[in-house]
């Protein structure tokens, strides 16, 4: 069967002690969970430290929100790609659809990946078109501009690409399985040379549509935001 990746971005829906505590109270779930499918934990950064400490010897995975696109240096509020993995992250997103409105462009998100794979840290790099593009018919265009700048500082580390059509996150909307599939097909051909490459989907997965997505022979996971909230939706759509 195939063993899919769950990671779950709690973005910056709670605050610090909250979000530890939410993590402490599903714990034993998470744990459960981890033994059926590989299971990823995004919290906020300051939470980063205490939940690495608990998840000590756990096959449960932990990963970042967000790295520095620099390696160390006079960067006020960033944090490194080095300290990421020095906490214990296997994984960090980058590109993200809430941080590309913020103005990070391609070529930021691929100094990030750069960062990233020099400190042994697997980026999620997060692709995906906007309702404007989605409606003018350029989606393929968009993503081939998001994902070509990646492709060229990669090399056969394991790399993790997500797609999240803007319009599809935190909106109960998702893209027909025909689009999905058309849209996967061209990314995993893009990406076809290069070994080590997981594709996830993201953007309003829930218990209900998870199974229509996991008929998708692309798909290797799947980012899942206000889902991973609620920690018995979350279960479902692990088991479903
Ligand atoms: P969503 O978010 O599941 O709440 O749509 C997904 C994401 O932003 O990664």
């Amino acid at each position: 069967m195939k063993q899919y990746l769950y990671a779950a971005n709690w973005k910056m829906y709670l605050p610090m002690q909250e979000e530890i505590l939410f993590f402490t109270s599903h714990k034993q779930e998470f744990t459960e969970l981890s033994t059926q499918a590989s299971i990823a934990l995004f919290p906020s950064y300051l939470s980063l430290p205490a939940i690495a400490q608990e998840l000590q010897g756990s096959s449960i995975k932990l990963g970042a929100q967000d790295c520095s696109a620099a390696p160390l240096g006079a960067y006020t509020g960033q944090v490194s790609a080095r300290s990421i993995a020095q906490v214990g992250c296997t994984y960090c997103i980058v590109g993200h659809s809430e941080r590309r409105a913020l103005g990070e462009t391609n070529d930021i998100i691929a100094q990030k990946v750069t960062r990233l794979l020099e400190n042994s840290v697997t980026p999620i790099v997060c692709i995906g078109e906007t309702a404007q593009e989605n409606a003018q018919g350029v989606t393929l265009t968009i993503l081939e501009m998001q994902l070509e700048p990646i492709l060229k500082v990669i090399s056969d580390k394991p790399l993790v690409i997500a797609y999240e059509p803007v319009w599809a996150i935190g909106t109960n909307r998702t893209p027909t399985s025909t689009d999905i599939e058309k849209i996967l097909l061209h990314i995993a051909t893009m990406t076809a040379h290069h070994k080590n490459i997981t594709l996830l989907y993201g953007g309003s997965i829930d218990k209900d549509n998870i199974k229509e997505f996991k008929n998708n022979a692309h798909i290797g996971g799947f980012l899942i935001g206000h889902a991973s909230m609620d920690s018995q939706e979350f279960k479902k759509i692990v088991q479903s």
